[in-house]
């Protein structure tokens, strides 16, 4: 790091984990009125991976914590920070980050969940770089962790065929140059009603339906446009263009979502990287996979241009533009 230089965040280290159930389309046209066709078609999903019982969002986020350690070079004792990003943890409380940091057992530092729904590993991303920009930590964990099988109605063909569980994990740390070289995060609660889980739990019980209800058309039309709009917004932030990006990695909801933005926005199909056909909707763990993915098979290099970006319910969305 040079002595002179502004604190900033790199990314040293990346991981994921998928659960081993595998249910795939056809799976799904014994259990709701589907077909492989129409899921393939529509959303360009073919399977999608379910949580064992007993296998909570922490346990997950700790399989993707250890790749990405280990991708970093670092213990677990390295970390000063965890923000991990979920909507379905394991418990009210404690936090899933505070159940992680036990399960590697860190105790010191700190550690807290960010719910931003599928945009909730931009917002954990954006979030873990300012305290390490500040000086405040120096390496954190930066998690999306997901277990949405069990917040889906599964009689319901509309959203059941589309989401998954997983989780994917980078370690993040101090550096001399970036790194991170900007975050933009926008929310708009208007929108709130087109995306949610609208149950919650009151004196013992869980009143309302905790079940994840979606107007698609609605989302699908939102994604598109706010993708696009903050892709610009970012790039021109950063006194860059759209040819300058050499790998989009956006939120992985739905095949037609990332290609429609793609081609809106001039990037070609080649520099997407895609991930959701094995893996479905996994949330806020659909990014770090992603990003995982193609790190470790050699596609982002060091010196590319990555462009993260991600959207969901709240309605909210953002960027993280990374210089590998
Ligand atoms: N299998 C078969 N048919 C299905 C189906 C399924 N799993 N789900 C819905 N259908 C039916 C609908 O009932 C509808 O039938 P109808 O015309 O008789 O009413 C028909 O397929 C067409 O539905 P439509 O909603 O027009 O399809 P679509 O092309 O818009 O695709 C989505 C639906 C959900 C795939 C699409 O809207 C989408 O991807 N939205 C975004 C979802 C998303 O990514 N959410 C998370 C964002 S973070």
């Amino acid at each position: 790091m040079s002595a002179a230089g502004p604190v900033r965040s790199r990314i040293a280290g990346t991981g994921s984990y998928l659960p081993a159930k595998v249910l795939t389309n056809r799976d799904l046209e014994s259990m709701v009125d589907t077909t492989d066709e129409w899921i393939v078609s529509r959303t360009g999903i073919r399977e999608r991976r379910i949580a064992a019982d007993g296998e909570f969002t922490s346990d997950l986020a700790l399989a993707a914590s250890r790749q990405a350690l280990a991708a970093a070079g670092l213990r677990p004792g390295d970390i000063d920070l965890i923000v991990l990003a979920t909507s379905t943890p394991d418990m009210v409380f404690p936090s899933s980050a505070c159940l992680l940091q036990k399960k590697l057992g860190i105790r010191h530092g700190a550690a807290f969940d960010v719910q931003a729904v599928c945009t909730g590993f931009i917002y954990a991303l954006a979030t873990a770089d300012q305290y390490i920009r500040s000086g405040m930590f120096r390496r954190a964990l930066v998690v999306g962790a997901e277990v949405f099988s069990r917040i889906l109605d599964w009689k319901d063909r509309g959203t059941c065929v589309l989401f998954g569980d997983g989780a994917g994990a980078v370690v993040l740390e101090a550096a001399g140059e970036a790194g991170v070289l900007s975050a933009h995060l926008h929310a708009d609660g208007a929108y709130a009603d087109i995306l949610s889980t609208p149950g919650h739990v009151c004196g013992g019980k869980v009143l309302g339906d905790p079940t994840l209800k979606m107007d698609g058309g609605a989302v699908f039309k939102l994604a598109v446009r706010v993708l696009e709009e903050c892709a610009h917004e970012t790039l021109s932030a950063n006194g860059l263009a759209v040819p300058d990006v050499d790998w989009f990695v956006a939120h992985q909801a739905n095949v037609r979502i990332i290609s429609h933005t793609a081609r809106k926005l001039g990037i070609p199909p080649e520099k997407c990287v895609v991930t959701v056909d094995r893996h479905a909707n996994t949330s806020a763990a659909s990014i770090p996979l992603a990003l995982d993915v193609a790190a470790r098979d050699g596609r982002i290099r060091p010196g590319h241009l990555v462009l993260l970006e991600g959207v969901g319910g709240g309605f909210t969305w953002g960027s993280v533009l990374v210089r590998w």
